[in-house]
């Protein structure tokens, strides 16, 4: 029997048009706003790679930068451009990015890497087409977060894909410890429709392959300065000792989101 996709459980909002602009949280913006300070904003172009429908790209444009978006979800894509015009938002086919090499400023994705198979060529784009010079924010669960965010099932995603996983999945929804999605089918479906995408949608890498996987394609990458802003900003920048605040950035990086910034080298 044709089972849905995760995906497409109620109330999942890239299947509607998209209706405005949405922030994408206050760490995002805030390193936004910094690495374009003293810089006129309509003269830098920003990808965002993982776009969905276009929430973030519409709020960029909102404060003023020039920027794209780049998706491998023709769908999702569609539900933006009535909103957005026709040309803010491309469709990634096959695997090269429709764009010219060293085009952009800043580039960002946010809660994609953690859904990207083949990270290298991802990285291999986003190293083309990002300018000398011009940087990058990566935003992404932890492969330790406890709660995997699509399934919220505790701990699934760190068992090995297969029978391992998909029994500890089907245990999480006969206790009911998922999300609430697809309820009206057996747990036989659940099971399937939930690992499935957990088998083929979600892929949890170490921090250290991840970085492997950036600098081999010609980035500098720095996994701690964007994380430690992030920690903080959540802590409302406390007066504690600085081995206290790395241990807890460690910890937030490691064990909730990762936020990683990217250079590439000027010429
Ligand atoms: C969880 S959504 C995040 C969307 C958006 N960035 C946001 O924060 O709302 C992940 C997105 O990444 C897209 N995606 C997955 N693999 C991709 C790839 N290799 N290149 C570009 N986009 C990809 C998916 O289609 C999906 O729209």
């Amino acid at each position: 029997m044709d089972l849905p996709s995760l995906n497409e459980h109620d109330g999942h909002v890239k299947l509607s048009p998209l209706q405005g602009a949405s922030d994408p949280g206050p760490s995002i913006a805030n390193w936004l706003f910094r690495v374009s300070d003293g810089r006129q904003r309509s003269s830098l172009r920003v990808l965002d790679v993982g776009c969905g429908r276009g929430d973030t790209v519409a709020w960029l444009v909102e404060q003023g930068f020039d920027a794209l978006g780049i998706d491998v979800r023709a769908d999702y894509v569609a539900n933006g451009r009535d909103y957005l015009g026709p040309d803010r938002l491309a469709v990634l086919e096959g695997e090269v990015y429709p764009f010219p090499d060293d085009h952009f400023d800043i580039v960002i994705s946010d809660q994609v890497f953690e859904h990207v198979a083949d990270l290298a060529q991802l990285a291999k784009e986003v190293a083309r087409t990002t300018k000398p010079g011009g940087v990058g924010l990566h935003v992404f669960p932890a492969k330790w977060i406890w709660t995997e965010p699509h399934l919220r099932a505790p701990a699934v995603h760190w068992l090995p894909k297969g029978r391992l996983r998909r029994g500890a999945i089907k245990l999480a929804l006969a206790t009911g410890r998922t999300a609430p999605y697809f309820t009206e089918w057996t747990l036989a479906e659940r099971t399937r429709i939930f690992s499935d995408y957990s088998e083929h949608e979600t892929f949890y890498r170490r921090p250290a392959e991840i970085r492997r996987v950036l600098e081999a394609a010609g980035l500098s990458v720095n996994l701690r300065d964007a994380s430690r802003q992030r920690v903080l900003f959540k802590l409302g920048y406390p007066g504690l000792p600085a081995p206290l605040i790395r241990l807890a950035a460690w910890m937030y990086r490691n064990t909730r989101v990762m936020y990683l910034t990217t250079s590439k080298a000027s010429e």
